[in-house]
């Protein structure tokens, strides 16, 4: 899929064809090429009681999986009875055995295959495809993911650039609020705003006030990039973390904000903030003050584009080399990873 290859050096790239974002196929491709097997959020790992079941990307990836904490720390499989695929648990709840409610198999909390009525003489049974499929987790800073084939581990994914957060208490996060927004249009395009501060002064114009453009930088690693926003004194106003292909962690003096971009269609998308706050003195200091402001200024420009990229006309354009490396580094991933 040579279409999608992008020039290391973004002095010569073009931009990702237009092709990517309307195309319906490669909307499909990506759910298998991207999103499978790279990292998805999963919540908070104190918010994990006993069981928990989670669905990875609903909608889209739909992946029903099981969370599972015991004195071993926590662990993930599939939420799908390997009998006849009913999902096993529906809702949080503390247990010491998983037994599914269609015809009463039973699974240990790790997984492992237990019991089941009726089956004395089946042969070759149980076997190893009984057991609940493990799926690959990690937890870092309390903050938990999964992914259903990983092309690397967590840790290749984001330990280059926390070195960044050394500084950080991340344990004293609370959730505070939980809310989704729809954008009309590809989660890429979401994805792409949010990887350059270029149009802060176009488009944010109370944001541009507090983040001096002038000192706002971007860094990029092996499947993330970081930008941080200075205040006219020099302070960390805010940094600005994306790990390819769709997650967003947002730092601010208060706390973080966590953004989901998930693809419902290959023009509309919905983007879950989950806002944790560490010290609710600071609420309202840095460039967070204002997020559903920003957040509805980011959505015209992005729904903009959106109906822009369908145009006969377009299908590249060029990048800036002081103001978008993010973007580039992007457009490359997914060019990487569509191939
Ligand atoms: S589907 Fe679970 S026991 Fe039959
Ligand atoms: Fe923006």
């Amino acid at each position: 899929m040579s279409d999608f290859t992008i020039d290391p050096d973004i002095h010569r790239a073009r931009t990702l064809s237009s092709s990517f974002y309307t195309e319906g196929r490669y909307f499909e491709l990506s759910k298998e090429r991207i999103f499978s097997r790279t990292w998805q959020f999963a919540g908070r790992a104190d918010e994990v009681e006993n069981l928990k079941p989670v669905t990875l990307l609903p909608g889209f990836l739909d992946e029903p999986i099981l969370l599972s904490k015991n004195d071993d720390g926590i662990r993930c499989m599939s939420n799908v009875c390997t009998h006849r695929g009913k999902i096993l648990v529906d809702e949080s709840c503390n247990a010491n055995l998983i037994r599914c409610g269609y015809h009463g198999r039973r699974f240990d909390l790790n997984g492992k295959f237990l019991s089941m009525p009726e089956f004395a003489d089946v042969e070759n049974f149980p076997s190893e495809a009984d057991n609940l499929k493990q799926i690959p987790i990690a937890t870092r800073g309390g903050f938990v993911f999964a992914s259903v084939d990983p092309i690397a581990p967590f840790a290749d994914f984001v330990d280059d650039v926390a070195t960044r957060f050394n500084d950080l208490e991340p344990s004293q996060l609370k959730l505070v609020s939980k809310r989704d927004y729809e954008v009309k249009a590809h989660w890429a395009l979401y994805c792409e705003n949010y990887l350059e501060g270029f149009h802060i002064p176009f488009v944010h114009h109370s944001l541009n006030e507090i983040v001096d453009y002038g000192s706002y930088s971007t860094e990029t690693f092996r499947y993330s990039s970081l930008q941080t926003g200075l205040d006219a004194g020099g302070a960390v106003a805010g940094r600005y973390l994306f790990i390819f292909p769709n997650l967003m962690f947002n730092f601010y003096p208060w706390g973080i904000s966590v953004n989901v971009v998930r693809p419902v269609t290959p023009s509309r998308s919905v983007v879950e903030f989950l806002t944790y706050v560490s010290d609710e003195s600071k609420l309202g200091s840095g460039a967070g003050t204002d997020l559903d402001r920003v957040e509805l200024e980011d959505e015209a420009v992005v729904e903009s584009v959106q109906r822009g990229i369908r145009s006969r006309f377009y299908s590249h354009g060029r990048y800036s080399p002081t103001r978008e490396q993010g973007t580039h580094h992007f457009h490359r991933l997914i060019a990487e990873f569509m191939e």
